[in-house]
């Protein structure tokens, strides 16, 4: 999708708002006129109100050239901020996808500031959002039609520049996603990892560690679940130094489970096309470092993603087996399904000690609990630090990729105790699973301020009534990450 900003309308299809008791912004009046009275007809004739997130569409209006006019609600006029304009835009773009529109002219003139104006670019993107690269039957009268948004405000200048600020997030988001959609067959960990390398273009350091180098270093939690895969593991470790020299850095470390199958503690068949998204908490990390170049962030950054495939074998891992983490802690592995936290625990270690940074945040599709306690509207969040675990709610709130924080604590760190090493990789029962699997982590963040997003239900099948989100991979996680970090740690 392109983003323009012009001071005119030139669409054939114009947008205008609407407030709540349908009371029609200034654009939406001048459209009424225009058209000889007909917004206020289609209005009369409609249920719309002006609620946020509704669409009412005019076709082939009369006095005016657009074929389309467009009412779109943004509810009560003192709450419609940027969010809220995001969300407006997101759902117009959506109505108008595949309709044979081409280009939509959004008038916020008058109605958004300049950094509203620029979050509108934002939405119409995330709307926008398909993964066609497998389709080759798409009928032409199912392709997308709407190529252009064209934003109209009254200083065009000021719009350009504050979108700049957001076009590196939605191409970050949109990176994520394609992470995520992409079959399991395609995006193997070497396949992953050679994506990620060709972010070096938008100017990210970027390592990538085989399993040789992660020999070396210990790595033999994260070692053992890729034993049973024919593909390699890989570590990605990228690095964005925008921000003073010297500086310690921020760090984000991310699960990528390219194929959980369980391994030999095998997952039932139902559903398990979808553990091609266990790779959800990698797939954010690699979109925010992405988003942080493309917006050019004063910020010093790294991202460490592990890649990795669950898979059995004559040579995978048993239940029952002692690996050794990079840590030198032992880890009794009582299920091989709980993978996760043994790809995690190396990532996470090896991140503190080569980068001393200033906190980790990592994310995560670590367990299906965390979706029978939170659903797809917030990732759990746990922390040791309560600063952080305070800036990353609010920074949820901001962004709309929300958090709900949970507890971690020494009853229940006490369930992963094992008879005979150091750990076990499962809690005792079912209850407070999400927990426990934090429980394990914060054992190897060395006493970093540290957190933990588990996202397995908020990277995968988001909410639906959503207009940002798409079928399956929402990219949860880029947004809020880069909120957090444009509001708490730039300059
Ligand atoms: N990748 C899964 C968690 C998951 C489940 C993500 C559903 C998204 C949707 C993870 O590796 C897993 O299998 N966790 C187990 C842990 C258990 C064995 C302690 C789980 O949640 O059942
Ligand atoms: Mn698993
Ligand atoms: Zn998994």
């Amino acid at each position: 999708m392109k983003i323009k900003f012009a001071a005119q309308a030139t669409g054939d299809a114009i947008a205008a708002p609407a407030y709540a008791k349908a009371a029609l912004s200034d654009a939406a009046k001048a459209l009424d006129e225009a058209s000889g009275g007909a917004v206020t007809r289609a209005l009369e004739a409609s249920r719309f109100n002006g609620g946020a997130g509704q669409v009412l569409e005019i076709a082939a209006p009369s006095g005016v050239e657009a074929d389309r006019l467009i009412l779109f609600g943004l509810g009560e006029r003192k709450d419609a901020d940027g969010g809220v304009v995001e969300k407006a835009a997101a759902a117009v773009v959506k109505h108008l996808l595949v309709s044979g529109a081409k280009t939509l002219s959004l008038r916020l003139d008058g109605v958004a500031d300049t950094e509203a104006s620029a979050r509108a670019g934002l939405g119409a993107t995330l709307a926008a959002y398909r993964f066609d690269r497998y389709r080759t039957k798409l009928k032409a009268d199912k392709k997308p039609s709407l190529s252009v948004v064209e934003i109209v405000v009254q200083d065009e200048k000021a719009a350009k520049k504050a979108w700049k600020g957001w076009e590196g997030v939605a191409d970050g988001v949109a990176l994520a996603r394609d992470l995520v959609m992409e079959p399991p067959n395609v995006l193997s960990p070497p396949e992953y990892a050679k994506r990620v390398k060709k972010l070096e273009k938008e100017g990210l350091e970027v390592e990538i560690l085989g399993e040789a180098e992660m020999e070396k270093l210990g790595m033999g939690a994260l070692l053992a679940v890729g034993r049973g895969s024919e593909q390699e593991s890989k570590l990605a470790i990228m690095k964005w130094n925008g921000g003073r020299k010297g500086d310690k850095p921020i760090a984000f470390v991310g699960k990528g489970i390219t194929f959980d199958t369980g391994g030999i503690s095998l997952k039932p068949a139902q559903g398990m096309e979808d553990m091609k998204g266990d790779m959800g908490g990698s797939a954010a990390v690699v979109g925010l470092m992405r988003a942080l170049a493309g917006r050019g962030a004063k910020v010093n950054a790294v991202g460490v993603v592990a890649l990795v495939e669950n898979m059995p074998d004559g040579r995978a891992q048993r239940p029952g087996d002692v690996v050794t983490s990079m840590s030198g802690q032992t880890i009794e592995v009582l299920n091989t399904d709980a993978e996760g936290r043994l790809i995690l625990c190396d990532a996470l270690w090896h991140t503190q000690e080569k980068f001393d940074p200033k906190f980790i945040i990592d994310l995560a599709t670590l367990t299906g609990a965390i979706l029978v306690a939170l659903g797809h509207d917030h990732a759990g969040a746990f922390s040791n630090d309560d600063e952080l675990a305070e800036r990353l709610h609010r920074a949820g709130r901001a962004s709309d990729e929300k958090v709900w924080r949970l507890p971690v604590g020494p009853e229940y760190d006490r369930q992963i105790d094992s008879e005979i090493a150091d750990m076990k990789n499962i809690g005792e029962g079912r209850l407070a699973g999400s927990i426990t699997a934090a429980c394990f982590l914060q054992r190897f963040v060395n006493g970093k301020p540290w957190a933990h997003l588990d996202v397995a239900g908020a990277a995968m099948k988001g909410n639906s009534k959503d207009p940002r989100h798409p079928a399956f991979a929402t990219g949860y996680g880029v947004r809020l990450l880069d909120r957090l970090v444009r509001d708490y740690y730039e300059g």
